[in-house]
């Protein structure tokens, strides 16, 4: 599929299910090659970030765990700069080398208030991964140890991201046509 339809607007295709999939095998070899042997903990950020997580965690031939929080702050098309709060995040953090799984780093805003939570148990170590992010749109200073794609400042949905709730479901990754 070449154009679909979400609510009022319209995506054009953008990053194929195959060039994802690459982007996939780089980080989930780079998180190898740091944590192999050391059980990391996932952190997946949902909703966005299932997918993501589901291929990337299925590469890896050796011991981890995955958990699931929420931080919910993006309505619509806007971010929102107020991040309400994590839900989920239920396990003992102390001694673990943990690998925090984004879809998306758009302004930072959400993450960094994430990553400050995390800081303040006894974890071992916290490392960031996520498929895409927009440098363009980046308004933090931390440093991102996995990233798939850099893409321009412009909506996309698709491969778990969502316009509104809708789009989720396509294993490739659309742009707004404007
Ligand atoms: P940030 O706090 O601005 O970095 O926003 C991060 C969150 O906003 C991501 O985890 C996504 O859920 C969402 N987001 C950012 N950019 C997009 C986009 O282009 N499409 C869909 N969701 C997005
Ligand atoms: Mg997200």
């Amino acid at each position: 599929m070449d154009n679909i339809q979400v609510k009022d607007k319209s995506f054009s295709l953008f990053i194929s299910a195959e060039e994802i999939d690459q982007a996939v095998s780089e980080v989930a070899a780079h998180i190898a090659q740091d944590l192999r042997g050391k059980n990391p903990l996932f952190i997946v950020v949902l909703n966005g970030a299932y997918m993501f997580a589901a291929d990337l965690i299925r590469k890896f031939d050796f011991d981890c765990e995955i958990s699931f929080v929420r931080l919910s702050s993006y309505a619509g098309m806007e971010t929102t700069s107020k991040v309400r709060e994590v839900i989920g995040l239920y396990e003992n953090l102390t001694d673990r080398e943990v690998v925090v799984i984004e879809d998306i780093i758009d302004t930072g805003i959400s993450m960094a208030f994430f990553l400050d939570k995390i800081r303040e148990t006894n974890v071992k170590s916290v490392r960031l991964g996520t498929l895409l992010f927009k440098p363009d749109a980046f308004r933090k200073n931390y440093h991102i140890d996995y990233v798939g794609i850099k893409i321009p400042n412009e909506f996309i949905v698709g491969y778990g991201l969502d316009y509104d709730g809708l789009g989720r479901n396509y294993p490739d990754i659309y742009k707004i046509v404007e």
